[in-house]
């Protein structure tokens, strides 16, 4: 998992409940780093499955509810690092369309080591999106939280239904219909 992936989340949980509470979820889980990642390098993902139970914890909310905040930050780190992906796209459907074969594709070319989750479109009309979610990271709470600030961003918003096709969330439904 990309360094950017750990220091943004740990800037979130600073920003959220305070630097004891860094200080104790980094102190908590087994790290390899210590706690002290740099955003370009590469970590193990069970570093970050770590720190979010850690967290999810001390706070008594869902790791899935964490997943869900965090992405609706990270969107904004990912507008701020590669504005021009984003702009390219007039509409949420088609962007969120697009994530296997056009934005995760030039993500790999930056890092050619992201771990990256597949999404397979099964239906799409004008409003309406059906995807799978395959991922052995089962991050789809992330992908969930991604996908409602992609319609913010273009002043819309989604009905996003979440079915898990295995228990583990590996593999998820996502049915997404366009409000507005
Ligand atoms: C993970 C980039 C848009 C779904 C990631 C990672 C990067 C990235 C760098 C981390 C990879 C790693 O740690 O090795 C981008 C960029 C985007 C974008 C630059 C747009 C400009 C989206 C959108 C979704 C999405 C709109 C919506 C579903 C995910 C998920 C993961 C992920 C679910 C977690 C990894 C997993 O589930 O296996 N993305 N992403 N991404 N991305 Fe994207």
């Amino acid at each position: 998992m990309k360094g950017i992936v750990f220091t943004e989340f740990l800037d979130l949980v600073e920003d959220k409940f305070g630097l004891a509470t860094v200080q104790e979820i980094i102190d908590q889980t087994e790290l390899s780093t210590g706690g002290s990642y740099t955003a370009v390098g590469t970590y193990p993902f069970s570093e970050m499955l770590g720190l979010l139970k850690a967290l999810s914890a001390k706070t008594s909310i869902s790791i899935d509810d964490l997943l869900k905040v965090y992405a609706e930050h990270f969107f904004g780190v990912l507008v701020e690092s590669y504005p021009q992906l984003i702009e390219s796209y007039k509409d949420p459907i088609e962007m969120l369309s697009s994530i296997e074969n056009h934005i995760h594709i030039e993500v790999r070319k930056i890092y050619s080591d992201a771990e990256l989750p597949s999404f397979e479109t099964l239906e799409k009309t004008n409003n309406k999106l059906i995807m799978i979610y395959r991922s052995s990271r089962a991050m789809y709470s992330f992908g969930l939280g991604l996908m409602h600030k992609t319609f913010e961003s273009f002043d819309s918003k989604a009905t996003i239904l979440v079915e898990k096709i295995k228990d583990d969330g590996t593999e998820v439904k996502f049915s997404i219909t366009k409000n507005e």
